[in-house]
């Protein structure tokens, strides 16, 4: 039996004009999926899942297609859930040569799902790096991050960038850019979440973004002034400055709100961080819902978020410069 943990993780530049190969800054943070898994003597999965979002479910199938999982939820929740799981697993069994090893996979999960923290990302960094390492192979990050990456462009259909399984396969905050990753040396951040309860269709988003890009010139330039903030954005966050990187958080706000992937509660935890003082706010991840990032060294922004309506969550988060690692 192994276990092994990843962390999640947050955009500070670039989410969405990353997948079009602009650069995209983004920050491990303390949160971590944990996934432990344990070799059957057939070539069964049973997964477990107890989790922030999902109540708890376990389900057991079997490799043949027709072996269906039998569980009374609906079919949507256990695509979700199991999706990632699957794929990983087949990626472990790829990776050490066993393709018909089964296993029992728990996982817990203290990221919120879909909400722009990378909870499928660090699952499927977990679930690779301890399968594998249960089927006696030792991969590196990288490579883990590599195999992480082939899971969710499948199972994302292809609206994916490296940028979520590298940082949850390195920790730390990392520079994406194409096929180019690179860890960068960050100093710590004062970073609050804001988490709204929900959740955005990743894929639908990437779609809308897609199409907005195709329509407009204006909107396709827009992608590449938010490639800009991220390249300045990696030189202030290096230097340190956290009043120019509160206004550079605040402008890609602006611009993801212009290509239509903020929300009603995304805007409304932005303008409360702001109001409270905070350096800077704005959405992470794919939008739609979900979660906001602001930079406040003070507590006025945990308070203001704790008592805004439609507000289910507020955190502070540090940067987390572990990676994948066994538990
Ligand atoms: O919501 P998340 O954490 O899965 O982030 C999605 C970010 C996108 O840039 C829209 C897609 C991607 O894979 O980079």
């Amino acid at each position: 039996m192994v276990t092994a943990s990843a962390p999640g993780k947050l955009y500070l530049f670039g989410e969405h004009a990353v997948v079009y190969g602009e650069p995209a800054v983004a920050a491990a943070i303390d949160r971590r999926a944990t996934v432990t898994v344990e070799a059957r003597d057939d070539d069964h999965l049973r997964v477990d899942s107890e989790d922030l979002t999902l109540d708890g479910f376990t389900v057991e199938y079997g490799r043949a297609a027709e072996e269906d999982p039998d569980v009374d939820v609906s079919e949507s929740l256990i695509e979700a859930a199991t999706g990632y799981v699957d794929a990983a697993v087949e990626q472990a069994r790829d990776a050490a040569d066993a393709p018909e090893a089964g296993f029992d996979v728990t996982i817990e999960s203290e990221i919120p799902l879909g909400a722009g923290l990378s909870s499928s990302a660090a699952v499927t960094v977990a679930a690779i790096y301890a399968a594998t390492r249960e089927l006696g192979v030792e991969l590196t990050p990288g490579e883990v991050a590599e195999r992480a990456y082939r899971v969710e462009y499948e199972v994302q259909e292809g609206n994916a960038s490296r940028t979520d399984t590298f940082c949850s396969a390195t920790g730390g905050a990392v520079r994406v850019e194409g096929e180019d990753r690179e860890s960068l040396d960050a100093p710590e951040l004062p970073l609050v979440v804001g988490f709204d309860g929900g959740a955005g269709d990743t894929g639908a988003l990437v779609a809308g973004v897609r199409d907005l890009k195709d329509t407009y010139d204006f909107a396709a330039d827009t992608v590449d002034v938010v490639g800009d903030l991220a390249r300045r954005g990696e030189e202030v966050l290096l230097d340190g400055d956290l009043e120019e990187l509160g206004d550079l958080m605040d402008f890609n706000h602006g611009l993801l709100s212009a290509l239509g992937v903020s929300s009603r509660s995304l805007d409304a935890m932005v303008w409360a961080a702001r109001d409270a003082g905070a350096l800077g706010a704005k959405l992470t991840g794919a939008g739609g819902g979900g979660c906001v990032v602001a930079l406040d060294e003070t507590e006025e922004t945990e308070t203001a978020l704790r008592y805004l309506p439609g507000c289910e969550e507020v955190f502070r988060a540090a940067l987390d410069t572990e990676g994948v690692r066994i538990e």
